[in-house]
């Protein structure tokens, strides 16, 4: 594992800490969903207080496009803040220029700015070195604590850094290591499990998985190409119809690593996802024409447990069928109870990511149960894909 400087390496006191954030967070009608990112964030805020450094914290928020825009303004997260940290946070309305230079100047040890949305400038996701270089005159220190936004080539995340004395924050090292650990600390084998609608958006995330694990799970409309490339009749299941020589070179590749490539055995199935007559179960050989594949069925899922269950790890990505409308979600809400329960029986290592995933852990309650989930969305995808992140590769090793 790359051993990237840490908070512990530096002499924090009295110096300005420019700390990048990831505060892009889920919001409605004005209020903040869920408040993981911050709550973790939160944690790492009070390290750095406890050290007497001066906090500045950078976010971006959104994709505001380059222009200034309330909607997407960092403002709406003060309130939460200040509460988690039982401590003042001052508020800059800009990220660069004067404002921002009072606010940092007024910042005493142990005190906490937040910086406005780094979107509201072009410069950002330019990746401008001349951008980085106004922000980077507020800071001594840079402290990247946003795995989840390490995987864009952006000023904040790619050329701040290399300004000023750099270190990877808590919440970014804890990510890279229990990442880092299904592949490295195994005992068994690593079973990956891959769901979700297209083929072509994960194909190089399948090419990865296939050199690193002994069985890629296939589940989700994924399946039913697959399915359909091997001559399988789907009826008129979703599936992509460019797929057949993607999936033949997977295959390929699959052959020549010695990974198995395990897909259903049974569906359930129905005439159609929004106001279904008959909802039924049958084996994928029996799949009437006039028929669609919703779900996975019993069988599938025993099988794919008894795969999981003969490797010592899992890494999950992607549900197993259209698991936002019920009860279409019972493959996988039964599959993710299962390898929560094994978990815990400390029989396996299980590691789930992406937005789909963590959403389906959440509504079949066992989010606390797998041995770790991501908060990452594209930059867990990127990891997965074997791909090297431009926020990580640029730190400072220790
Ligand atoms: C995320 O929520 O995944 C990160 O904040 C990255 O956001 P982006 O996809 O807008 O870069």
């Amino acid at each position: 594992m790359i051993k990237l400087k840490e908070i512990k390496d530096l002499d924090l006191s009295g110096k300005r800490v420019i700390l990048r954030a990831d505060l892009n967070v889920p919001v409605a009608s004005g209020k903040i969903l869920d408040l993981t990112r911050l709550k973790k964030l939160s944690s790492t805020i009070r390290t750095l207080s406890k050290k007497n450094a001066r906090v500045i914290i950078i976010s971006h928020f959104g994709r505001p496009d380059g222009e200034k825009n309330k909607d997407y303004s960092l403002k709406i997260v003060v309130p939460e803040l200040i509460n988690l940290l039982k401590q003042e946070v001052r508020f800059s309305s800009d990220c660069i220029g004067e404002q921002a230079e009072n606010t940092v100047n007024s910042l005493a040890s142990s005190e906490v700015a937040l910086l406005e949305n780094l979107r509201f400038y072009k410069g950002e996701e330019a990746n401008d070195p001349e951008f980085a270089r106004s922000i980077a005159k507020f800071g001594d220190i840079y402290i990247n604590d946003a795995f989840s936004v390490s995987h864009r080539s952006h000023a904040s995340i790619e050329q701040l850094p290399k300004l000023l004395v750099n270190a990877a924050g808590p919440q970014l090292l804890r990510e890279i290591k229990n990442l880092d650990k299904l592949f490295t600390s195994r005992s068994g084998s690593v079973a990956a499990v891959v769901g979700g609608s297209k083929v072509s958006t994960k194909v190089s995330i399948l090419n990865n998985l296939i050199k690193k694990t002994d069985f890629i799970i296939i589940g989700g409309a994924m399946a039913n190409s697959f399915l359909y490339a091997n001559g399988q009749e789907i009826g008129h299941s979703m599936y992509q119809k460019d797929s057949k020589e993607i999936i033949r070179q997977i295959y390929s590749n699959a052959k020549k690593e010695n990974c198995e490539l395990v897909l259903p055995v049974d569906a359930v199935i129905a005439d159609s996802l929004h106001k279904p007559k008959i909802i039924e179960e049958c084996l994928i050989r029996d799949i009437p024409e006039n028929k669609m594949i919703l779900d996975i069925g019993e069988k599938s899922v025993s099988n794919f447990i008894n795969k999981v269950q003969s490797c010592g790890s899992v890494l999950w990505n992607g549900p197993l069928g259209a698991f936002e409308t019920q009860p279409f979600d019972k493959g996988t809400t039964t599959f993710a109870r299962k390898i929560a329960e094994l978990t815990q029986d400390k029989k396996i290592i299980s590691v789930a990511g992406g937005g789909d995933t963590t959403h389906a852990l959440n509504k079949a309650g066992v989010m606390s149960k797998f041995s770790y989930v991501s908060s990452a969305g594209g930059a867990f995808l990127e990891w997965i894909e074997g791909k090297d992140l431009p926020g990580i590769t640029v730190l400072d090793r220790s």
